[in-house]
């Protein structure tokens, strides 16, 4: 049987970027995608772009427990070179809340991953990979510019989303925390597979204003960012394209293996945010998911 990469969020901007590099590269793409026909979308325009790609679509919704639990059914037994864990939102109208009740950005950015990683680490075939897309908003200011940092709190209290107003700066530092959880979760996984030989790395691709990932934004702010969004990629360092993040996201399992538990920047390893190496957050972190998810 061959070894499969799962992608989450494949639909479109960086997912689906990446799956179509794997799938370039050859290998075996298993698209989780919460809508079947955008999921069937993706796949036809990755076959379009390489000829005899091997990909498949699976319904996999990382906001709802059970959609992750029957996903992992789905693919019970197979073996699996690489989870890359990529499906976000940024949610900046009001507090929303996932099926299972938990804060939604949370749930989907954070939780979700963490019950599916939890469920598929057996099937891991070694050499593994594992990488969490991340983002350079868990800096928070002025390495994020405007956009606002990160606020810590127990993984209960994120996951019941009692700390914030349902703003839009509250929906934003949401955003910002979730990938701060995202290297919390990076750290611990790495601690707690030393014994295998699986490389877990968080990813920061960038800002990519050409992705949907600012959907939830007024269509004022979204025909803005859509006109400015060639100029950013050419003025903003560490700005790209979709496909230039999605490149780098692939070679984090098809190229050398990066340090285990690295946050890589395009291509590079670089020290993430002091906060991020607080190791009791971390495992805090993974004892509050675990209950959280049941698992
Ligand atoms: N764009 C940026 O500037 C930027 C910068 C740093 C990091 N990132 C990160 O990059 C990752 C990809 O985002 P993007 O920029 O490519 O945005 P995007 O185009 O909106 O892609 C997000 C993907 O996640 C999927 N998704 C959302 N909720 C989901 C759920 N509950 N279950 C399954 N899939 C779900 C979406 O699927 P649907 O088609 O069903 O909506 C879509 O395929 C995110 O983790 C984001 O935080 C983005």
């Amino acid at each position: 049987m061959s070894v499969s990469v799962l992608v989450t969020g494949a639909s479109s901007g960086l997912g689906l970027a990446a799956s179509t590099e794997l799938a370039a590269a050859g290998r075996q793409v298993i698209l989780g995608c919460r809508s079947i026909p955008r999921g069937e979308a993706a796949a036809e325009s990755i076959r379009a772009s390489v000829p005899g790609a091997n990909v498949e679509v699976l319904e996999l919704d990382v906001a709802s427990l059970a959609s992750v639990r029957s996903a992992a059914g789905e693919l019970a037994g197979r073996p699996l070179g690489a989870l890359i864990l990529n499906a976000g939102i940024q949610v900046v109208n009001g507090t929303q809340r996932s099926p299972d009740g938990y804060e939604l950005t949370f749930a989907t950015n954070h939780l979700g991953h963490f019950l599916l990683t939890q469920l598929l680490l057996e099937q891991l075939a070694e050499p593994a990979r594992i990488v969490l897309v991340s983002s350079g908003t868990h800096y928070g200011p002025p390495r994020s510019g405007p956009f606002p940092g990160p606020r810590w709190a127990s993984g209960r209290a994120l996951a019941e989303g009692s700390t914030l107003d349902g703003s839009g700066r509250s929906g934003r530092i949401r955003y910002a925390t979730s990938k701060l959880a995202n290297i919390y979760m990076v750290h611990e996984l790495a601690r707690r597979l030393a014994d295998r030989d699986v490389t877990v790395n968080a990813f920061d691709p960038g800002l990519m204003p050409e992705t949907r990932l600012a959907r939830d934004y007024s269509p004022r702010l979204q025909r803005l960012y859509d006109r400015l969004g060639g100029l950013l990629v050419r003025v903003v360092p560490e700005a790209n394209s979709a496909a230039t993040s999605g490149a780098n996201l692939a070679r984090l399992v098809t190229g050398p293996a990066q340090p285990n538990g690295a946050y890589v920047v395009g291509r590079k390893p670089r020290k993430s945010s002091r906060e991020s190496y607080d190791a009791e957050r971390s495992a805090e972190l993974w004892r509050a998911s675990e209950q959280l998810t049941n698992s």
